[in-house]
């Protein structure tokens, strides 16, 4: 990570900074991620939220890192929809606090999150963009990731059904452990 910078693991005492973060980047964010009820935005909204998202990792379907420097979440970074067998792969996702950006942080947090998915042994991980979204395809450019596909409505973002860049990086070419 650029100095000063960690990612460490989510965990259920990061609530209330993740509640304040979101409210501090609501309008940086919202253009790009689905449609937040009021409830999103606060304590308890956060709690619920990372209680779900921590019971999801404890049983492999996901993994969630956060982002922070002097004690302050500034950004995040997930590997989602982990699945194995024939597939054997996951969905990267991430966000930079709008005060961060232009850093390198999103490229190191993804990396961190490839390095992570290949040690876990998957053989790849996705992700979309909206077709509008080059910072965030700039930064999956820079991570090795190639553009496969553009899946038509694919996500349901900003309360509409939006085409989607597909971006992907292959990790290895064994066969599934
Ligand atoms: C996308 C996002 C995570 C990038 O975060 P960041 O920490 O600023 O990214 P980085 O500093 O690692 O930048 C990586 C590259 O993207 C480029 N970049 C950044 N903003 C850009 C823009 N608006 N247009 C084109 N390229 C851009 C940078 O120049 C950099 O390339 P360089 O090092 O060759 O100059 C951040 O803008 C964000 O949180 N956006 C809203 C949420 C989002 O879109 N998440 C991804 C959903 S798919």
């Amino acid at each position: 990570m650029p100095e000063g910078y960690v990612v460490r693991a989510l965990r259920e005492a990061d609530a209330p900074a993740l509640a304040s973060a979101y409210a501090r980047n609501r309008t940086h964010l919202e253009p790009w991620d689905p449609r937040r009820d009021e409830s999103f935005y606060t304590e308890q909204g956060q709690r619920v939220a990372v209680h779900q998202q921590l019971s999801a990792v404890r049983m492999g379907l996901m993994v969630a890192w956060l982002v922070v420097k002097d004690g302050e979440l500034v950004g995040r970074v997930n590997l989602n929809n982990i699945v194995r067998g024939a597939l054997h792969s996951a969905a990267v996702g991430y966000w930079v606090d709008a005060a961060h950006l232009g850093r390198g942080l999103a490229t190191a947090a993804v990396e961190h999150a490839v390095e992570e998915a290949r040690s876990m042994g998957l053989h790849r991980v996705e992700a979309g963009t909206l077709l509008h979204n080059a910072a965030s395809q700039a930064v999956l450019r820079k991570c090795g990731f190639t553009e496969y596909g553009l899946a038509p409505r694919y996500l349901f973002i900003a309360g509409l059904w939006q085409d989607h860049r597909l971006f992907q990086r292959i990790l290895h070419d064994e066969p599934p452990a």
